[in-house]
């Protein structure tokens, strides 16, 4: 076979350029080739619907969402809905362990309606640095069979369902959430892998800092535990618990508390481990309030109290 390589293929495209991009050529092999190599799109790809734009930018992937997929009823009016929006990638914010976190703005070109949104995008299975598919994917069965017979399978599309999966875990978890008065950034929209979230930080793009980075005065922590409590009080009594609750899920803006980072919040009623979950949530943070100097930080009341909360004691 004479064209084993990508390379050649590629560089015939370029070479000849758009204009005889798709007509027929004396070398058909290659034609059908390079046509076969064209990319497929995938649901989630259709967010790089990029046509006419500059470079790193989309249209806006709001009219790509099913009213499902859109945040809570009303949706804010920071929140840039026009169809005419692009979306400009601004960034990176976080790489983390199982999905990168991008910092976007989504603005009505020639006009002053915009607003920062942080783009959370899960990985597929073979691209993250930890799994807890396997415990987590049990509650969880999908009525789609071929989806079940994927996952099982760790096939690519498996592999891509279960990273949406996750990602509509988190979704519905801050909706959720969000619905109970729990400050978390509200949940605008997904699609495929991405969640799109209000931006936690400044205009100008400074994301707000994790709890762990912070050093707050006497006030200030005293302040953050009420905001915290709070706000475990309001899961707990809905039955609820964060799972991975840590001062690096917490984030801190201009002294307001926001928790992140939920897609494996639990129901402590029917997780069997529920309890266990909810006193390592309460220990992690508590200790984390006790070790700044705060005297009202507890790990055993606060699990006491939680745990009074969700109705487990
Ligand atoms: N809405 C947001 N606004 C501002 N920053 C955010 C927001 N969501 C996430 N971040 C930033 O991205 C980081 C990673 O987000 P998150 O914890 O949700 O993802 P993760 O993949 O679980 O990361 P990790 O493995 O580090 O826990 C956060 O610690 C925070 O700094
Ligand atoms: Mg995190």
């Amino acid at each position: 076979m004479r064209y084993s390589a990508d390379s050649d293929d590629d560089y015939g495209v370029t070479r000849r350029g758009k204009k005889q991009r798709g007509k027929f050529r004396y070398d058909e092999t290659t034609y059908e080739k390079r046509r076969r190599r064209q990319p497929r799109l995938a649901p989630e790809d259709a967010n790089s619907d990029t046509d006419g734009l500059p470079e790193g930018d989309r249209w806006s992937t709001w009219d790509q969402s099913t009213p499902t997929e859109r945040g809570p009823l009303p949706h804010p009016d920071w929140l840039v809905t026009e169809l005419a929006a692009v979306d400009t990638e601004l960034g990176v914010l976080k790489t983390g362990k199982e999905a990168d976190v991008h910092l976007l703005r989504r603005g009505v070109p020639e006009t002053d309606r915009s607003c920062l949104l942080a783009a959370k995008r899960y990985r597929d299975a073979s691209h993250r640095m930890f799994h807890r598919d396997a415990g987590y994917l049990e509650g969880r069965r999908t009525r789609e069979s071929r989806v079940n017979r994927a996952a099982a399978g760790r096939t690519s599309f498996g592999r891509k369902a279960i990273a949406g999966q996750w990602a509509h875990a988190e979704f519905g978890a801050l909706c959720q959430l969000h619905g109970l008065g729990v400050p978390v950034p509200y949940p605008a929209q997904i699609t495929g892998t991405e969640i799109l979230l209000e931006f936690i930080g400044d205009d100008d793009g400074t994301a707000a800092p994790r709890l762990a980075e912070t050093r707050p005065g006497t006030a200030e922590l005293a302040d953050l535990w009420d905001q915290l409590t709070e706000a475990l009080v309001t899961l707990a009594s809905g039955g609820l618990a964060h799972g991975d609750l840590s001062p690096y899920n917490l984030l801190v803006h201009h002294g307001r508390l926001v928790m992140i980072d939920l897609p494996q919040m639990i129901d402590v009623i029917s997780n069997p481990n529920g309890s266990q979950f909810l006193e390592r949530d309460a220990r992690n943070v508590a200790s984390w309030f006790a070790s700044r100097g705060h005297p009202g930080a507890d790990p055993e009341r606060l699990t006491a109290l939680l745990s009074e909360e969700a109705r487990l004691r």
